[in-house]
């Protein structure tokens, strides 16, 4: 059985410090077996959600935006990275506003108590979040870890590990730190090796 891993790029940059550690991670992924594919947010076009609540009732949203096949993409995904700067104290809109649409996932889990991730998959889902800050103070992950759980445990994934890197304003090129980048992929051959292995 082939496992898909699904890395979500919360920075707007697509060559930038952020996309390269979730890159390192990536590679790690596909490294140990694992299909990898690399879903950037600022390529999206949808709108925040508008509490319609058509998702009360249906498993999925009343809105039909790129988020349709994202859903999709994340019933099915066997383990997730995502990677993102910190924003004001926090993760970038964009990041959130994608997040805030999984209401969907949210309605069919905790209302209507029937996930949209099959069970098989439930079991094995793992998350790591890959985090970047500019300051170097304390707790400026605190309130991204904090969004990080809720989205994991919404779309059933276990929140497995982080790699959280502060102090980007000194560090400037995350390329002249190839011990974080090794740090990523190790994290992402991790996640690949413990599904792999774990179905052998
Ligand atoms: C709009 C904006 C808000 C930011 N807010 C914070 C912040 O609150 N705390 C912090 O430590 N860094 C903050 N940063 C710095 C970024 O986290 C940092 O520059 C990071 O390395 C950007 O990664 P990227 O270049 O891969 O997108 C902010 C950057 C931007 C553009």
């Amino acid at each position: 059985m082939g496992y898909r891993i699904i890395g979500l790029l919360g920075s707007p940059l697509p060559h930038g410090n952020t996309a390269k550690l979730l890159d390192a991670a990536l590679k790690g992924a596909s490294d140990a077996g694992c299909g990898v594919e690399k879903i950037e947010v600022a390529n999206l076009a949808f709108r925040p959600c508008r509490e319609i609540f058509y998702c009360r009732e249906h498993e999925t949203c009343a809105m039909k935006d790129d988020m349709t096949a994202i859903y999709e993409k994340f019933r099915e995904l066997d383990s997730l990275i995502v990677a993102t700067p910190v924003m004001t104290m926090g993760i970038p809109g964009a990041l959130k506003s994608f997040m805030d649409r999984f209401q969907v996932f949210f309605m069919a889990k905790y209302m209507r108590k029937k996930s949209l991730v099959p069970k098989e998959r439930r079991a094995h889902r793992r998350g790591l979040y890959l985090g970047i800050s500019g300051m170097k103070v304390a707790n400026v992950f605190d309130g991204a870890k904090m969004t990080m759980s809720a989205f994991f445990s919404i779309i059933d994934v276990q929140y497995w590990d982080d790699l959280l890197v502060p102090d980007m304003d000194t560090i400037q090129d995350i390329t002249t730190r190839p011990d974080l980048l090794e740090s990523a992929y190790k994290r992402g051959y991790e996640m690949g090796r413990l599904l792999v292995e774990g179905s052998a």
